[in-house]
């Protein structure tokens, strides 16, 4: 691929430069690829409806054509140009969670490439709240096509410079506004099955979820690797169990907090003995029970409050990998809340399976 010199600029995140979004706008227009920051994470975005473009954002990530593109929006309107008969539920939802973390999987209309949805009969959908995602979109005049902007089967971005490690020289320009709010993508759910369900959890809760549809039901339960991992693969491209992969091995603990602390503990005395640097991810209170060991300690906040964790999340992944750790050793934040996409993240960075 041809080497591009990166440049990086940063936006007010609040109220964002016209005359710094005009310039990224007219890239996009252009037919080019741009970094921008949303609520999330950083998305590498194209023009949705212009195929070298969504050409670009496939290049620039090494991604498989196989895995489809979320579109963002700005405007309800631009609902029309992407899909048919939106059901009732899709209402509902984005009148109480758009902008915001929410993606919605609808039936796609006949306009849509097949770039962007990998030749399903779906399109995923969702209205980012970032005011640098909504003012970009807005001024590009046509939806945005963005996956998160990574390289392939790296840990999502949720700071410029995160993007600027995985895709210097190969996008002209990245949006830099600061760290993401929320830190984890946004949850995908699916309302062309026959009851609506999570395919990823993720910054809305399957809980908040349920109070304007009860029947959501959560993801697919994903340690058993074997048996849903054919069928989610056809449903959900984007969603195997190694797709989030650090580039050190991640072993996640589960259990009560005392057997997750032993079972670390012994962890951290196995390879030391085999001269092994160990990076933890932990919560606040768990750092007095690591203190007198040799590992390299990462901590994503309290484990009282998991918006705090999240955000922290996959800065603590990259931070440890950057250490030149060998492996990472991480515990379990239960499933309540942001919980349960927090342990969705881990999971698929651990392989799919837990230690106990
Ligand atoms: O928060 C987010 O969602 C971020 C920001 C940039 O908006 N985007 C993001 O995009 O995480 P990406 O491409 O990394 O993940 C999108 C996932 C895909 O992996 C895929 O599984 C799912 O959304 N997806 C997209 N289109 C789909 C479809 N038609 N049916 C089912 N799943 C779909
Ligand atoms: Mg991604």
């Amino acid at each position: 691929m041809e080497y591009i010199r990166t440049e990086i600029i940063e936006v007010h995140a609040k109220c964002p430069e016209p005359g710094l979004i005009e310039r990224a706008a007219r890239l996009i227009q252009g037919g080019e690829i741009v970094v921008f920051p949303t609520e999330t994470v950083y998305g590498l975005g194209a023009d949705a409806f212009q195929q070298t473009a969504l050409e670009r954002i496939f290049a620039a990530k090494g991604r498989p054509l196989s895995d489809p593109l979320i579109v963002h929006i700005a405007d309800e309107h631009q609902l029309e140009l992407l899909t048919i008969n939106i059901p009732i539920e899709a209402k509902r939802l984005a009148w109480q969670f758009w902008p915001g973390p929410l993606t919605l999987i609808l039936p796609r209309g006949s306009h849509v490439p097949h770039l962007v949805t990998a030749g399903l009969e779906t399109v995923a959908v969702r209205m980012p709240r970032h005011p640098v995602a909504l003012a970009l979109i807005r001024a590009s005049g046509s939806p945005i096509a963005a996956p998160s902007a990574n390289r392939f089967m790296h840990i999502s971005p949720t700071t410029a410079q995160h993007a600027y490690t995985d895709l210097a020289g190969k996008v002209p320009l990245i949006l830099d506004s600061g760290p993401c709010e929320i830190g984890v993508e946004s949850t995908v759910l699916d309302l062309c099955s026959d009851v609506p369900r999570i395919l990823r959890p993720g910054g809305i809760s399957l809980e908040a979820l349920r109070t304007v549809l009860p029947d959501v039901q959560p993801p697919a339960q994903r340690n058993k690797v074997d048996e849903v991992e054919e069928d989610l693969a056809m449903k959900a491209p984007g969603q195997l169990l190694t797709h989030y992969a650090p580039s050190v091995p991640l072993l996640l603990f589960d259990g009560t907090i005392e057997e997750m602390h032993t079972s670390m503990l012994a962890e951290i005395g196995r390879r030391y003995v085999k001269g092994e640097q160990v990076g933890l991810l932990i919560a606040e209170e768990d750092i007095p029970k690591f203190q007198g060991t040799q590992a390299c300690i990462y901590s994503a906040g309290s484990e009282k409050d998991l918006m705090q964790v999240a955000a922290h999340l996959f800065a603590g992944l990259r931070s440890l990998e950057e250490a030149h750790v060998q492996v990472i050793l991480c515990r379990n934040f239960g499933e309540q809340g942001l919980g349960l996409a927090i342990r969705d993240r881990l999971l698929k960075a651990a392989g799919g399976k837990f230690r106990t």
